[in-house]
């Protein structure tokens, strides 16, 4: 069964088309990478998915009972504390104090943050915990589905490695389905069941290639080759590292 539909979906900005003619699918329980060239409308194609923008064409088709959201920055009201932030999509869907306590702890761990963070304010944490706070906020209200938008981005690579381990055991142990959206294949490759890349332009999913093994169970060097081979061997990637020349002056 289908956790999410995407069919048709086609939206513009300002009558320019910044996306058309995408159909993509995600599996209940399935990570599917989102891969494509910067500008080529991945975060409008997470947004129409979500429900923040309406489309123009096509349609979305959502099975999932409640999702989570992580962006690239963690965006946290910067004069609430850590657990204050985790609690608050629990506080809107109206959970008690206490129940909102207890879910911002649970989730704060299974995020590695430590108790003693939780009363921090956002500043007081390093860019990682910070992200670690984004995930935890997005993992609180228990969603089946998450949409992630290229969340690890300013990361250095160490602890990229540690949060992309973390989603992976968190999507596997909660069974959440989740988009993510990357543009590092590398990433993709750990983290996905399914990559999908996206045309230049948003002109539609270009094609879709199931990726060999499963997400956490794969060696490094396994991830290795198969970036290798999507980079070297397989037309699909050609466009993927390119760069959005309508940004150039
Ligand atoms: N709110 C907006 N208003 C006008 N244009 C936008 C808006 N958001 C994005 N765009 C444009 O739409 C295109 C796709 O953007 P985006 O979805 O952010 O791409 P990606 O996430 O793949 O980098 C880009 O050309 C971008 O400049
Ligand atoms: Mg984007």
């Amino acid at each position: 069964m289908s956790a999410l539909q995407l069919s048709g979906i086609g939206h513009a900005y300002l009558g320019r088309t910044v996306l058309d003619h995408i159909d993509l699918t995600v599996g209940a329980g399935e990570i599917v990478a989102l891969v494509g060239p910067s500008g080529c409308g991945k975060s409008t194609l997470v947004h129409v998915a979500a429900g923040i923008v309406q489309p123009l064409r096509g349609r979305v088709s959502a099975t999932y009972v409640r999702h989570g959201m992580v962006f690239q920055e963690p965006r946290l009201m910067p004069w609430a504390t850590a657990r204050d932030n985790i609690a608050y999509p629990l506080r809107l869907a109206g959970v008690s104090r206490k129940e909102r306590r207890a879910r911002a702890e649970d989730a704060a761990a299974r995020s590695s943050l430590d108790v003693e963070d939780l009363d921090k304010f956002p500043i007081e944490l390093s860019g990682g915990m910070r992200q670690r706070v984004a995930i935890a906020r997005a993992l609180a209200n228990r969603p089946d589905f998450v949409y992630f938008d290229e969340p690890f981005t300013a990361l250095d690579v160490a602890l990229k490695r540690r949060m992309q381990d973390l989603v992976i055991s968190a999507a596997r142990d909660e069974r959440f389905g989740a988009l993510f959206v990357t543009h590092d294949l590398f990433e993709a490759v750990r983290i996905a069941h399914r990559i999908a890349v996206m045309e230049r332009r948003g002109q539609g999913i270009a094609g879709e290639r199931v990726i060999d093994g499963v997400p956490g169970a794969r060696e490094d060097r396994q991830i290795f080759e198969i970036v290798m081979r999507y980079l070297g061997e397989d037309s699909l990637f050609h466009h993927v590292n390119d760069i959005d020349e309508r940004r150039l002056p």
